[in-house]
Parts: C-alpha cells; sequence; structure tokens
C-alpha cells in the first residue's frame, strides 16, 4: 500500500494503491493537473516521442480545458500531444451534450494543437459502427500493450453513482470486455455512448482522476478507503497498468475521507 498525500501530511487509512493529491479550491487542483501533464509532456518532448491522452467530458475538465487554454498555449509542447477521447455521447459534435464539442470551445480552437493531432470520437456516427471505427484507430495510433492500445494518460471524472468513462453501474461487463472501445448506455437518460472500455483503462501508463465537489464525497470515500459498496462502483476497478490510480480532488471532495494522524 503507498500513497503521498500533497496536503499537510494527512494519512489516509486502508487505501488501494493511489496518489491521493488535495487542494482546497477547484481552480488549484485543476492547476495541479495542468502542471503535472506539462511535466509528463515535456518529457516526453525531450526524447521527441508523442504524448499520447484521452480525455473525458462532462463538466470538471472544462475548468482545466479553459485553464490550459488560456495560461499554457504557449508553455505546452502541442506539436507532440495527441489527443483522444475516454468517451463520447452519440449526439453530433456541434450539440450541447457533445464531449468533443466542449473540448473543442474550452480548448482547441485556443491552442496550436495540429489537426492531425485530434482523434476525437464520432458521436453522430451509427454507435456500433464507431465501435469498430475507433477500436481499429487505436490499434493503428497506439501502441499495443497485452492485446490493448496503450495510452499515456487517461483523464477520468467520477459520476455521484460511481460510473466513470462511459462504464455505469448497471453494465459493468465493460470493465472486462475483450474490446478496447465498447457501447454504454446512460441509466437514465438512456442516452447511448461510445467509451474505452475498463481493459484498455488499465493498459494505461498513468491514469488520474480529476473530481471536484462535495457530491462525489461518500462515493470516494468508499472507492479509496474501499468500503461499503465501493465494488458496485465502476470506478473501483480502474488504475493504471501498475496498479495505481492519481486523484486530484478539491476539499469539497475529499471531505469524507477519513484522517488517521
Ligand atoms: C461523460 C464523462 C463522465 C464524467 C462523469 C462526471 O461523458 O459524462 O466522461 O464519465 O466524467 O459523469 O461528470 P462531471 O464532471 O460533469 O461531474
Amino acid at each position: 500500500m503507498s500513497f503521498n498525500v500533497q496536503f499537510n501530511n494527512i494519512k489516509i487509512i486502508n487505501s488501494m494503491a493511489n496518489n491521493l493529491h488535495i487542494y482546497e479550491t477547484p481552480e488549484d487542483t485543476a492547476r495541479a493537473v495542468a502542471e503535472m501533464i506539462l511535466t509528463k509532456v515535456k518529457e516526453k518532448n525531450k526524447q521527441s516521442i508523442p504524448f499520447n491522452i484521452a480525455v473525458s467530458g462532462g463538466n470538471t475538465p472544462k475548468l482545466l480545458f479553459n485553464l490550459l487554454a488560456n495560461e499554457y498555449s504557449e508553455r505546452m509542447p502541442w506539436h507532440i500531444v495527441r489527443l483522444f477521447w475516454v468517451d463520447e455521447r452519440c449526439v453530433a459534435p456541434t450539440h450541447a451534450d457533445s464531449n468533443f464539442g466542449m473540448a473543442y470551445q474550452s480548448l482547441l480552437v485556443n491552442v496550436p494543437i495540429p489537426d492531425a493531432n485530434i482523434f476525437r470520437m464520432q458521436g453522430e456516427v451509427k454507435p456500433e459502427t464507431e465501435v469498430l471505427r475507433y477500436q481499429a484507430l487505436l490499434e493503428k495510433e497506439l501502441p499495443m500493450q497485452n492485446g490493448f492500445p496503450q495510452f499515456d494518460l487517461v483523464l477520468l471524472g467520477l459520476g455521484d453513482d460511481g460510473h466513470t468513462a462511459s462504464i455505469f453501474p448497471n453494465d459493468m461487463s465493460l470493465l472486462q470486455s475483450d474490446l478496447a472501445v465498447g457501447l454504454g448506455i446512460h441509466p437514465v437518460s438512456g442516452q447511448r455512448r461510445i467509451t474505452l472500455s475498463g481493459r484498455t483503462i488499465r493498459q494505461a501508463e498513468m491514469v488520474v482522476f480529476f473530481i471536484t465537489g462535495s457530491s462525489k464525497a461518500d462515493v470516494i470515500r468508499q472507492i479509496i478507503q474501499r468500503e461499503s459498496i465501493f465494488e458496485n462502483f465502476p470506478a473501483s476497478h480502474v488504475y493504471s497498468k501498475s496498479g495505481m490510480a492519481d486523484f486530484y480532488l478539491d476539499y469539497a471532495a475529499a471531505k469524507d475521507l477519513t484522517v488517521n494522524n
């Protein structure tokens, strides 16, 4: 069991192998994620090799994307950043629900990332067709490890119900799928989703959860401290190839973690 706490040396008991990075505000947390990504990209740039990152949708990443657009447009070596998606809603890129649309408006139009480095999931295409197309694209564009495409970093969020990517508690089979990409269905809206599978996420060099807000605190407590019904949460079953996940949390999201002085 190992963990690093970036906040007043608080010890969190009984956590799975995680790195916990806890900051006071969502903005501070987003900045810590941006700095971590910058460090990782610069390391790759020294070796003149690409940095393959998959990003999630929803609201939380918007804060990070805006920050990267406003303060990292010149600092980040964007020419080696290759951008993929963790999941996409089955809607057109211009639709308000589009994860690509959100990233495009809040980040891509504001930073010099080459168009050839942007690999969006096509939410407007027949989902079954897009699953196969994106699977083939990942196998072509990424290194393959143990039969699965390997990202340098997978950036995840967490739903109040413990879902991550578009792997929901009502369909955990995507966690063990033999395919790199699958179809998820939102349990409330019924919205269809294209999503990376659990085994693709678990092949990544680094898995980072970026989570803010008190509505997630109880689920985070259960996942990190392996308590209550944590096994029912898809987010409990994803981590990097080394078995570790990094959790970047603000105070509100971390508020229910048990301190062991
Ligand atoms: C999506 C996401 C999803 C998201 C969580 C948290 O497309 O919705 O990829 O997994 O990360 O639902 O969403 P919020 O950041 O909006 O809380």
